[in-house]
């Protein structure tokens, strides 16, 4: 696992954008895999910054989103369709039906969920897959004891999660209790994943995910088996790694080794 550790949430904000544009630059047809959640918001706002400093393109490339809450429309205003039009889709230049989200509101969600798990796997699965981290170290809604090599499918969601995300919803007792997510098995089969995270809430998670032991009571410790997982953490989210000091001593201020 690759640690970059940045010295404060927009730097490392940053870092991930020019992960992803640099990514992008050398492979134009790229299926990303795009998260949401409110450390995600400052990295969209990088990437399109450098899109309109014309730096990245996104024309040729696909998306997947993790996840979608079941029952909610895609114009719900919490509904992740929504906050992906809002801070990304509608700033850049993605060709029309090239971004996927899984549909939160046809009936059957887990019908849905397989459907979504065939359509990532026709497009010859996920190129660079993007990730926040939860405080309880669920990646996509992917909660503690998940199964480390689940596919898409309906999740239950944590009491913890649905009070994290109480904040996008006008009142916490809306904030659905079910979401389809792409699983971790899924999630593993990318070619690269990044994942993105900043703040003390999130050290111990960051902690367990890169330095525990690899246990589904941390979803994110899945990433340990990846052969190209990049971290990018704040300094208050890598604040309880033990290792840190090397971490520091390969990536200098988040930056790439030098051999
Ligand atoms: C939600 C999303 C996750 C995201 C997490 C953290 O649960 N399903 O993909 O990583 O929130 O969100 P935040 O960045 O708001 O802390």
């Amino acid at each position: 696992m690759r640690v970059l550790i940045l010295p404060d949430p927009a730097a490392a904000a940053e870092r991930a954008a020019g992960l992803i544009a640099e990514r992008l630059r050398r492979q134009p047809r790229t299926v990303l895999g795009l998260a949401t959640g409110g450390t995600m918001e400052a990295l969209y706002a990088r990437l399109i910054a450098h899109h309109r400093a014309g730096d990245v393109s996104f024309a040729a490339a696909r998306s997947f989103n993790l996840d979608e809450y079941v029952g909610l429309s895609p114009d719900h205003p919490a509904s992740y369709w929504r906050y992906m039009r809002a801070h990304l889709f509608d700033h850049v230049d993605f060709a029309p039906g090239a971004t996927l989200l899984p549909h939160g509101d046809t009936g059957d969600a887990r019908a849905e969920a397989d459907r979504y798990e065939a359509e990532i796997v026709r497009a010859g699965d996920i190129g660079l897959q993007l990730l926040g981290l939860g405080a309880n170290g669920h990646i996509g809604f992917n909660e503690p004891t998940s199964s480390l090599s689940s596919l898409t499918r309906v999740k239950t969601l944590t009491h913890s999660t649905r009070e994290a995300n109480a904040r996008f919803f006008d009142d916490p007792a809306d904030v659905p209790r079910h979401a389809i997510t792409m699983g971790i098995g899924t999630i593993l089969r990318a070619q690269e994943v990044l994942l993105l995270a900043h703040g003390t809430g999130k050290a111990v998670a960051a902690a367990q995910m890169i330095e525990g032991p690899l246990s589904a009571a941390c979803p994110a410790s899945a990433l340990q088996l990846h052969r190209h997982a990049t971290v990018v953490l704040d300094e208050t989210a890598a604040a309880k790694l033990s290792l840190r000091d090397y971490y520091e001593a390969v990536h200098p201020s988040g930056c790439d080794a030098e051999i």
